[in-house]
């Protein structure tokens, strides 16, 4: 029997405090998965995304290099882009108009009057990608993406990945703390109830979480009723991003604080093409969305909204 687990004390996910001091320490520090590179091909294209409350955009500069910046201009915070995703030949304030360049220097004060100091700019993020997924760093200092995976992007270099084009994207918006939902993502036992359809094709009652010497990130196997583990990976990275693969494809998962009592969950999805095309001759979606996304949206909103403000003594025992 697997041993029974203390779930943090309620206040850490209720009070606002606490929140505060996850977006200082691990938010401000941590990579965070923004967009792909599907969206960034363009020169001058972008995408744009709060992380936990601070807004960054990551832009292809006319010399095809990626790099991040904070969206808040640094003579009274106006924003530089608008839009969620878009293309920016110039990046010009939307408040006052100054011009930046493409490393984000001062070009132009537009009829400022005074003279501005020589080092004004925007404020930079680190940005890099992998395997075609696109991460930023608040903190100019954190140690490179590579290292951050620790063994984990070894562990998926068995999977071809780059055969899979864009599909989807579904958000939920869910009410409540971010961790609930990572809390969730960490057992199978909810399975039934919630995903229906990929109740049908496993065995709930055998889902496996592994730890692999490294506590920040896990692998889940489920099996088929016949004993067989699907054909697949489920990785869960510390804090707040997953990723699911499957022989017809692969998609991510992220689930972005929105507040201290809201979460953003966002799931694309990619099909390897073959299989995309042969169910889009099908006019079928995607068998991969089936099992992973389309859960049961009412029982889903229901466990969300009532696990915020759970009792302290609740416990989980289904992490190993
Ligand atoms: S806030 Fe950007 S130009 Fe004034
Ligand atoms: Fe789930």
């Amino acid at each position: 029997m697997p041993e029974l687990v203390q779930c943090l004390p309620a206040k850490y996910y209720a009070d606002a405090r606490y929140y505060e001091a996850e977006r200082r320490e691990i938010f401000n520090k941590e990579w965070q998965c923004v967009g792909f590179d599907h969206q960034l091909e363009a020169p001058g294209s972008y995408v744009k995304e709060s992380i936990a409350g601070t807004d960054v955009f990551v832009r292809r500069g006319n010399d095809g290099a990626l790099r991040a910046f904070h969206n808040a201009c640094p003579h009274r915070g106006g924003p530089i882009v608008t839009d969620d995703a878009g293309r920016a030949g110039n990046i010009v304030c939307r408040y006052h108009g100054w011009a930046f360049g493409e490393d984000g220097g001062l070009l132009n004060a537009r009829d400022f009057g005074a003279e501005v100091p020589g080092d004004t700019c925007l404020r930079g993020a680190r940005v890099d990608t992998w395997r075609g997924v696109v991460f930023v760093n608040l903190d100019v200092d954190a140690r490179p993406l590579g290292d951050w995976f620790g063994g984990w992007d070894e562990r998926m270099a068995e999977w071809d990945m780059e055969d899979a084009e864009f599909h989807s994207r579904h958000v939920h918006p869910i009410e409540c703390n971010w961790k609930t939902y990572m809390d969730n993502y960490l057992e199978g036992y909810h399975v039934p109830l919630v995903h229906p359809l990929l109740n049908q094709m496993t065995e709930g009652t055998k889902y496996r979480v592994w730890n692999h010497g490294d506590r920040r990130w896990n692998i889940h196997l489920t099996p088929h009723p016949d004993g067989v583990d699907i054909p697949g990976t489920f990785m869960c990275m510390w804090p707040n991003f997953a990723m699911d693969i499957y022989p017809e494809g692969w998609s991510t998962e992220r689930w972005l604080p929105r507040g201290p009592h809201r979460t953003d969950l966002i799931r694309d999805y990619r099909l390897d093409r073959a299989y995309a095309m042969l169910k889009n001759r099908e006019g079928r979606v995607g068998e991969i969305a089936l099992r992973t996304g389309f859960v049961n949206e009412k029982h889903f909103a229901t466990v969300f909204r009532e696990r915020f403000g759970m009792p302290p003594s609740q416990v989980s025992g289904q992490r190993n």
